[in-house]
């Protein structure tokens, strides 16, 4: 399986509108934490999230969380 590029080994604190964001897997995306259309051709997909309020998220940087697309402490670990 292929490994996600690492971004960087913080989350990205983002105070999103409702609506809904496609969040970066595959780390290869200009437009960070979300994706850009870089996956395509390889085995990863974004991961949608919809968000009904306004909100503040902590998108995974590191692209290592395991509670996607969110931040879960693993960065700390690299
Ligand atoms: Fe990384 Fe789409 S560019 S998942
Ligand atoms: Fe990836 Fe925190 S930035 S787990």
């Amino acid at each position: 399986m292929a490994e996600p590029v690492c971004v960087q080994k913080l989350p990205y604190v983002v105070e999103l509108e409702p609506g809904k964001y496609w969040w970066c897997s595959c780390g290869k995306s200009a437009k960070q934490p979300f994706c850009d259309g870089s996956h395509q051709g390889s085995e990863f997909n974004p991961v949608e999230i919809e968000v009904s309020e306004k909100t503040t998220i902590g998108f995974c940087g590191c692209k290592k969380t395991n509670n996607a697309p969110r931040c879960d402490g693993t960065h700390t670990q690299l």
